[in-house]
């Protein structure tokens, strides 16, 4: 069954030259990136500010074809869907703590025509983001807290990841934070399939072996279960 699960390597520009914002982005995928994870934070939901909406836009104008992912670390996350929409966003993965009705922000993604990715932090059980599997196209399990890159993996976060996979065998499940060469066996293993990595990416030596290298350890990974 695992089989038609794909391996996808999404990396953060967050700790890249932020005044570079479209040459970075398109080096990465240059160096084969499957599709951009973009961090958005409010000061509020997280203790940092990065970029909204219209620097997406600006960027979207840059790059036509590449599949945006927008991570939302935002308190109120209905607030953006529709101006990031219009700024080409493909999926709108947001946290469902702040959230009272995380149903009715799905359905608002999606008549975006957005896909819609529920992310928890790695102190809210997996349980509660359980509930909405049906209404999302994807579950990021963080493996740091949320606000800033280039910090530990946190392996304890692989017990959601490896229920999630044993429960849900075609659920497209994403890592994010300190994820790279020397963790993405751990991440593997477990059962991710959407990697995110954002320092060991950008400050690798050779991007295109690190990105090939991350995706034919999950790809490996998923072809024999
Ligand atoms: C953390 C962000 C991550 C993170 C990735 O709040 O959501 O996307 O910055 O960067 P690394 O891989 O450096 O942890
Ligand atoms: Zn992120």
């Amino acid at each position: 069954m695992s089989r038609h699960l794909k391996a996808l390597i999404g990396p953060s520009i967050l700790n890249a030259d932020l005044s570079k914002l479209h040459e970075e982005s398109q080096k990465l995928l240059d160096n084969g990136a499957d599709y951009l994870h973009l961090d958005v934070m409010d000061g509020h939901f997280v203790p940092n500010l990065t970029f909204g909406h219209p620097v997406v836009k600006c960027l979207r104008g840059k790059i036509k074809e590449a599949f945006f992912e927008t991570h939302m670390m935002v308190s109120k996350p209905e607030q953006w869907i529709a101006p990031m929409a219009d700024a080409g966003v493909n999926q709108y993965t947001f946290h469902i703590e702040p959230v009272d009705n995380v149903a009715d922000v799905c359905r608002k993604i999606k008549e975006h025509g957005m896909k819609v990715g529920v992310a928890i932090k790695p102190g809210t059980p997996v349980s509660e983001v359980e509930k909405y599997i049906n209404i999302a196209d994807m579950v990021l399990i963080m493996t740091v807290e949320p606000g800033f890159g280039g910090q530990k993996f946190m392996e304890d976060q692989m017990e959601k990841v490896k229920y999630l996979r044993e429960n849900y065998p075609l659920l497209d499940i994403e890592v994010d934070g300190g994820v790279g060469p020397s963790t993405i066996n751990c991440c593997a293993k477990a059962g991710a399939n959407w990697i995110v990595s954002g320092t060991a990416v950008i400050g690798a030596a050779d991007q295109s072996a690190t990105i090939k290298l991350l995706r034919d350890t999950v790809h490996n990974v998923i072809n024999k279960n």
